[in-house]
């Protein structure tokens, strides 16, 4: 079997063997029922460790891809678990009987998708959540002043709109954006979206076909990942290190990718800013391949030390790439507002497609956003959040200095809503996330964004709390921690 493993890239050898096992398996090149070397005599062929021959065995075992019994060596799966959940459709439709309501075969797999759920009460503010702000410091009462101005537009105002979104509101994003974030553009290229999830999932409608490979990033974001793997994407997860998305490492996986998707301000979930090069390398590759770059600028507006580097897509001289941004984070998730902005080139394919996913988003909370922007009142929000969440953050990192030292690392970020701290080794972040739930404590697994199982670490989100609510979560954390610190130590020394 040729497989070509790359020492540079700086990936775990068993994650590129992981990974090129699965690409054979899922493009055909190794067919059902082969028989695999064995661990042994494959290590010596590829001249790894054994060890890291098992540890892609293991993962390839279970995710279903291949199957072992005792004398009969390791095998590819009969049936991959995409295939898997293809025919459970279609026999669950075939077992309802004729003429019988089911989910299309489509509609079934597109409901397995993994992604996270929120388990907590709507509105619960249970530390350290993640991605919510401090909803209580919204200016709700000017909020609904503008809200009722809204009715006044009488008959007009009722009727329906542009598909782009409300033209105001689409001036005062694309202002913002020039000002703001560096990106080039004018109303005419802004689509207003129901938050970026729909940015996403358009974005892959209009861009993606079946079986297109997309770069993704690892870690990365779960919602962009369902979006892609929705549409019938080929996911190519690649690293993310601290100079951000590794563009040659994605070359090197399968330079004939569509899109790549990135979040280059503050990378989802790790917090790193994709550098000046990096940016230059994504732009170079989209214009020299024809593909294409999304970039996610989901909370650029949240930096403390210092000011952001500018949006990459105001880098873009061929029209490559496609920027997304989103209203949950600076004002509260409930309101579903989110944008985009567009190249010429494939506007107007966007907006029909848009036309018949929504037609349009309602006016109603557009026109309040467009009057809130234009009066000021979010440019002051941002400032008072910056300088809250900023406070909040620099609670949560002297709190876990006190409670967590030896149980959880907590190095500051410089921006964001959450921090990611690292784990001793030998303690498992989902075992950790799953007692931390039973005492009431939201503390999320970076392994749950990982394709890769090198990640491990929990999410604090903060920006939501309080710093008393800081300082007791963190205590909590540490009584969670604590026995399964002691319980690995253990361990590493037997
Ligand atoms: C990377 C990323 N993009 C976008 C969003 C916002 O999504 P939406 O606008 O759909 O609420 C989030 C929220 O957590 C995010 O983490």
């Amino acid at each position: 079997m040729l497989l070509a493993l790359d020492r540079g890239t700086g990936e775990p050898l068993a994650n590129q063997l992981y990974e090129s096992l699965r690409t054979r398996i899922l493009t055909g090149k190794l067919r059902a029922s082969t028989r695999l070397p064995s661990t042994r005599v494959f290590a010596k062929e590829l001249g790894v460790s054994r060890n890291t021959v098992v540890n892609a065995f293991e993962r390839l075992a279970s995710e279903g891809y291949i199957e072992g019994r005792v004398g009969a060596g390791t095998r590819v799966a009969r049936t991959s678990p995409e295939a898997m959940t293809r025919t459970a459709a279609v026999r669950k439709r075939r077992a309802a009987g004729p003429g019988r309501r089911g989910p299309s075969e489509r509609g079934t797999s597109i409901a397995g998708i993994r992604t996270r759920t929120w388990s907590g009460p709507i509105g619960d503010v249970r530390p350290f959540r993640l991605g919510v702000g401090a909803l209580s410091e919204f200016p709700m009462k000017i909020w609904s002043r503008l809200s009722r101005r809204w009715s006044l537009g009488g008959v007009p105002a009722m009727d329906y709109d542009e598909v782009a979104g409300y033209r105001p509101l689409r001036e005062a994003i694309a202002a913002y954006l020039r000002s703001a974030r560096g990106v080039t553009c004018d109303a005419s290229h802004i689509i207003v979206v129901n938050g970026s999830q729909q940015a996403l999932d358009l974005t892959s409608r209009v861009l993606l076909d079946p079986g297109d490979a997309v770069w993704f990033e690892d870690p990365g974001y779960d919602g962009a990942r369902g979006a892609f793997a929705a549409a019938g994407a080929r996911l190519v997860p690649v690293p993310v290190d601290d100079d951000g998305f590794n563009v040659a490492a994605a070359i090197a996986r399968d330079a004939s990718a569509r899109l790549a998707y990135v979040t280059p301000s503050h990378q989802f979930p790790l917090g790193v800013t994709m550098t000046l090069s990096r940016r230059r390398e994504l732009l170079k590759w989209a214009s020299e391949s024809g593909g294409w770059v999304l970039e996610d600028d989901y909370d650029s507006e949240f930096r403390y030390t210092q000011r952001p580097l500018p949006a990459m897509q105001g880098l873009d001289a061929d029209d490559c790439v496609i920027y997304s941004g989103s209203f949950s984070k600076v004002l509260f998730p409930a309101v579903r507002l989110g944008y985009l902005a567009v190249p010429p080139s494939v506007l107007d394919t966007f907006l029909r497609v848009r036309f018949l996913t929504d037609v349009h988003p309602s006016t109603i909370p557009q026109a309040t956003l467009a009057d809130f922007i234009g009066e000021g009142h979010f440019e002051r929000h941002l400032r008072r959040m910056r300088l809250l969440y900023r406070e909040r953050q620099d609670a949560l990192v002297r709190s876990a200095g006190q409670h967590l030292a030896g149980l959880l690392t907590v190095p500051p970020s410089d921006g964001g809503m959450h921090l990611v701290g690292s784990l001793p080794a030998g303690v498992d972040d989902r075992e950790v996330s799953r007692a931390a739930r039973a005492h009431g404590i939201a503390a999320t697994p970076l392994s749950f964004f990982a394709e890769s199982r090198h990640c491990s670490g929990l999410l604090l989100g903060y920006a939501g709390l309080t710093p008393a609510q800081i300082e007791k979560g963190t205590q909590q954390l540490a009584a969670v921690l604590e026995p399964l610190v002691r319980r690995a130590a253990r361990g590493r020394f037997t």
